[in-house]
């Protein structure tokens, strides 16, 4: 099963997909940002993989971005695109092209917190309850069917940096399972 990673900054996800690619059951044949600043770049060198960096910030729409990215995934008809810390929403054509083949990993429990800022806004609630969700992309965002849900309990001494890297460690373990069993 063949690949893609897509990924915008540090990137601990994507080292753990290319970590635990030998003993699961896919290939990552290329890796995907739209900053050229994301530590998730040399992450890629060291694995020898190509990385394409395509900058956001020099296309005018989303969709003018989004069709370079169709046509650099065209060529390399992956099995899946993988979302991983991949901080663009994608436009609707691209979605439906891909459809059911891209995966994306948030960190809450969806429903719960679509969109930025999962952690403080669990912590500003008082949550006993917080985690990660990996699902299909589909248009309306974060909230394509759920594939893979779990949670972790929030402590009383918490903060959004220790949940940040508590989710982030969970993330690291389920996500490369998670591929592999697609
Ligand atoms: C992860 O926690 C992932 O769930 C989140 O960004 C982080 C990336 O970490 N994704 C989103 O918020 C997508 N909406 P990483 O760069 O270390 O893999």
């Amino acid at each position: 099963m063949n690949i893609v990673v897509f990924f915008s900054g540090t990137g601990t996800n994507l080292q753990s997909i290319l970590q635990n690619e030998k003993k699961l059951n896919y290939k990552v044949i290329s890796t995907f940002t739209n900053n050229p600043d994301a530590s998730g770049i040399d992450i890629s060198k060291n694995f020898n993989i190509d990385c394409k960096i395509l900058d956001h910030k020099k296309f005018d729409s989303r969709e003018k971005f989004d069709e370079e990215i169709n046509i650099y995934l065209q060529k390399l008809n992956p099995d899946y695109v993988i979302l991983a810390g991949y901080m663009r929403i994608l436009s609707n054509f691209l979605v439906e092209k891909w459809k059911q083949k891209i995966i994306n990993i948030h960190p809450s429990l969806l429903p719960k917190y679509p969109g930025l800022n999962t952690h403080e806004r669990a912590l500003l609630a008082g949550d006993k309850l917080h985690g990660t969700t990996i699902h299909y992309v589909t248009s309306d965002l974060d909230a394509g069917p759920i594939i893979r849900q779990q949670s972790i309990e929030i402590e009383p001494d918490d903060t959004i940096e220790s949940l940040t890297e508590k989710i982030k460690k969970l993330e690291n373990k389920i996500y490369p399972e998670t591929i592999s069993n697609l």
